[in-house]
């Protein structure tokens, strides 16, 4: 694991552009992973960085929680690996940038809430439920040209992706935007209520035996408390361009 220090990040006017061309070797299909902790940013900047290079964003968290959506639904025991598991399989769930739906419904705002926080945890426990999901995973990764966030993309998920990053901030920094977060519906949040959650959500995800959460050896860590957006997408996209640089020098 590389960490990164503050100092120095490249402005965000930098470009991954294809100048370098992406090549006949990985960067022809070129996968970035994002993985890290809740509230580390993954989200905004993944999207972000997908849409500066004009790649697919998928955030894999989504087709956890849409499988948690539809088990609550269904009355299905989050616990019962084989049956979240069956209806993981005959569920077709779509992740795009903007929307997020399962079986066509939409439920790109319905699986932003405290109950799915929990939800989604519960089924992502569960080897056979991500089985399902990591295969469909590894589908949309098939033409490249993707940036994946979540927990284990560059662990498990895509071993061998270009890019490998994961986000990080201070566990209260996250607790407040996750709080002051739009898009995680619920009613107004205290950041201590929110903190406590997202710290047995974290233990939750880093301890539990299936694809725990953390840094792959050859991600890069970018520590995103106190900077902002635009300071830590064109640090990733920076780190994108080093890569992109060294596998074309490797050709
Ligand atoms: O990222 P997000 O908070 O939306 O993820 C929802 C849940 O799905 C998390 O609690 C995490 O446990 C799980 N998850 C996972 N592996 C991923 C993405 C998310 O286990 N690749």
């Amino acid at each position: 694991m590389r960490s990164e220090g503050y100092g120095n990040w490249p402005e965000r006017s930098i470009s991954v552009s294809p100048r370098w061309g992406w090549g006949p070797s990985a960067s022809g299909k070129m996968i970035i992973a994002i993985d890290g902790p809740s509230g580390a940013g993954k989200g905004t900047v993944a999207k972000a960085v997908a849409a500066s290079l004009g790649f697919r964003h998928v955030d894999s968290g989504a087709m956890y929680r849409a499988v948690g959506w539809k088990a609550l639904r269904e009355g299905v025991a989050l616990e019962d690996e084989d049956a979240v598991a069956r209806l993981a399989e005959r569920s077709t769930i779509v992740v795009t940038s903007d929307l997020v739906t399962i079986d066509a419904a939409d439920v790109t705002r319905d699986i932003r809430t405290p109950a799915i926080d929990r939800a989604a945890a519960s089924v992502a426990r569960l080897p056979a439920v991500r089985a399902v999901l990591v295969r469909q995973q590894r589908q949309l990764g098939q033409g490249g040209r993707i940036v994946m966030e979540g927990r284990d993309i560059g662990t498990v998920v895509f071993p061998n992706a270009d890019v490998k990053i994961y986000l990080d901030a201070a566990p209260e920094e996250r607790a407040r935007r996750r709080a002051s977060d739009p898009a995680h519906s619920g009613g107004p949040a205290a950041v201590s209520d929110v903190a406590t959650l997202l710290t047995e959500r974290d233990r939750i995800d880093r301890t539990r035996a299936a694809s725990p959460l953390y840094a792959a050896p050859d991600a890069v860590v970018v520590d995103t408390t106190g900077r902002s957006i635009d300071e830590v997408v064109a640090r990733v996209l920076g780190i994108v361009n080093s890569q992109v640089s060294r596998l074309n020098s490797q050709d």
